[in-house]
């Protein structure tokens, strides 16, 4: 099956930052998981270069707009490359092929009589790049998001015809399937019943974007422009930028992540323009929630913006990976309080998983001289509880993964090794060992633990790459195959296979780290 999906695309006033990280490593996990399950996954993931707020921070930094994208790009591409996210393509909207894609989709909805020319005007904010629903008035409002004050507009744009698509996107919003969390659906679905307005699409007096084709002076507003930006990367795949050529490449994408503020513009603006333009709608559109930090909202002016690069340098990947993917339910706002990151870290990754793996590697080489016990193939499938703990273990992750349960999942790995050390307390094979007769019991506790670890190790791959290479590198566990199936049952690790030096996987954190 195709696994079209779409993290946004970020602009580049900024360098990133954690709420970015938040949205690309959520998509890395599910890419990597869709790929196990044997999908031909497309992970598209980029940057939004065009507009007003852009074309200002480059000034104020006395540099054209095009250097300034060009070294703002560059720290996007260096951080996933850093964590290692697995993108297929990294678009970027001042790309020779985007502009065409974006003149030509332009052509299309022209064509099918939904531009007009008509006047704009209210108060605009450039932050969010949006005009405000606010009635004119003699005080200045100031933006809700961006605190600053917002800029009246008049002025003439082009619009499109969006109160059009009204019934279809009623429609679309009352299907079941198309935004999650369901909370975040109500709240699209109130809007779109108050009745859909007709939106502009270009500006004028904004050089640094993409020209309307036709209409001296206008350049795309940036919103018409970026969203195009998933087919652009689409199309990238060494063909031509022929639209036509979309459904062949695996249109319509099957999921867009997005934070919860622009979920508007993916759930109704987006598939309105893709109706009209005669292309199919996304599948699926998922709000995520909003990332505070010590229970304050990150912002520049606060001075509490966490930099994931001093984050990565101070703790790895795997632990911000393990963070922001177990410890806040996809969907709802998360804070990140340095305290608790540190206590997760230690607790589930080193004290849990860690220890459960390094203690049991540490007997198999004390007493099997550092082999897999072999144990027969009828009781190594025995049916003892921790082999149904187990395969149940494994039913459950993959279903909170499908359902983008990434928290869920993650916890149901962590509490099969925390079952695994409870039976090896419960069975203490430290005190049975000294009994001769009960070699063979030891044998199997060994295995089963060995195993269980095998088994983390695999359904790891997805949430902590880095990590569940570290454990199957332990184990001697090599994969072969790019799917997972195979390796998702019990009983697979050989007895007798030689196991290295058990080195700690993951080192504990030390609560006087650097703030
Ligand atoms: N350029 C547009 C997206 C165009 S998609 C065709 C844009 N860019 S953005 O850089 O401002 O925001 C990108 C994403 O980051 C959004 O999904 C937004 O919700 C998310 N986040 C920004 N701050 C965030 C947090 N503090 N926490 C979590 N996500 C946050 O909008």
């Amino acid at each position: 099956m195709n696994f079209i999906l779409t993290t946004p695309l970020y602009y580049v006033n900024e360098k990133p930052h954690l709420g970015s990280t938040y949205t690309t490593l959520a998509c890395d996990a599910l890419a990597r998981f869709h790929r196990l399950e044997g999908d031909a996954v497309v992970f598209i993931t980029g940057v939004d270069e065009h507009g007003q707020k852009i074309q200002q921070k480059a000034q104020n930094n006395g540099i054209s707009p095009e250097e300034h994208c060009d070294c703002i790009s560059s720290h996007y591409r260096g951080l996933w490359k850093r964590l290692d996210i697995t993108n297929d393509r990294f678009v970027r909207t001042t790309s020779n092929n985007h502009i065409q894609i974006v003149q030509s989709f332009f052509e299309r909805v022209q064509r099918n009589g939904d531009i007009y020319l008509g006047k704009q005007q209210g108060w605009y904010c450039v932050g969010c790049e949006e005009y405000k629903d606010i009635k004119q008035t003699d005080d200045i409002p100031r933006c809700s998001t961006h605190l600053t004050p917002l800029e009246w507009r008049d002025e003439e744009n082009l619009f499109f015809r969006l109160t059009k698509y009204q019934s279809q996107i009623e429609d679309l919003i009352t299907n079941d399937n198309f935004i999650y969390p369901i909370s975040r659906r109500n709240e699209v679905k109130k809007f779109v019943q108050n009745g859909l307005k007709d939106f502009s699409i270009s500006r004028i007096n904004v050089p640094w974007g993409i020209p309307v084709p036709g209409y001296k002076g206008h350049t795309f507003y940036v919103w018409f422009d970026a969203l195009l930006g998933y087919l652009s990367a689409l199309l990238d795949d060494g063909g031509t930028n022929d639209l036509s050529r979309l459904s062949q490449c695996g249109w319509p994408a099957s999921l867009h992540v997005i934070g919860k503020d622009i979920l508007r513009f993916h759930a109704i603006y987006w598939p309105a323009m893709l109706l009209s333009a005669g292309l199919q709608i996304p599948k699926m559109c998922f709000g995520h929630g909003f990332l505070t930090r010590e229970g304050h909202k990150m912002g520049k002016s606060l001075g509490n913006v966490l930099d994931p690069v001093d984050l990565l340098n101070t703790y790895g990947s795997d632990a911000v990976r393990w963070y922001l993917l177990k410890d806040i339910r996809f969907g709802q706002d998360g804070d990140f309080q340095r305290q608790r990151f540190e206590d997760l870290i230690n607790n589930d990754l080193a004290n849990t998983i860690g220890n459960m793996l390094n203690r049991t590697t540490s007997m198999s080489r004390k007493w099997f001289d550092g082999l897999v016990p072999d144990v027969d193939d009828q009781q190594k499938c025995q049916s003892t509880e921790i082999i149904r703990i187990a395969n149940d273990t494994i039913d459950l992750v993959r279903s909170k993964l499908h359902n983008i349960e990434f928290s869920e999942a993650s916890e149901a790995i962590l509490n099969l090794s925390k079952q695994a050390n409870l039976y090896l307390n419960d069975n203490e094979p430290w005190k049975k060992v000294k009994n001769k007769e009960l070699k063979y019991d030891v044998e199997i506790i060994i295995y089963n633990v060995l195993e269980v670890s095998r088994i983390v190790g695999i359904l790891l791959i997805p949430i902590l790459p880095d990590l569940s290479s570290k454990i199957l590198n332990q184990l001697a566990f090599n994969l072969k195959l790019e799917t997972w199936d195979s390796y998702l049952s019990w009983g697979l690790l050989q007895g007798s296979t030689e196991l290295p030096e058990p080195t700690p996987i993951i080192p504990r954190v030390d609560h006087s780290s650097e703030r």
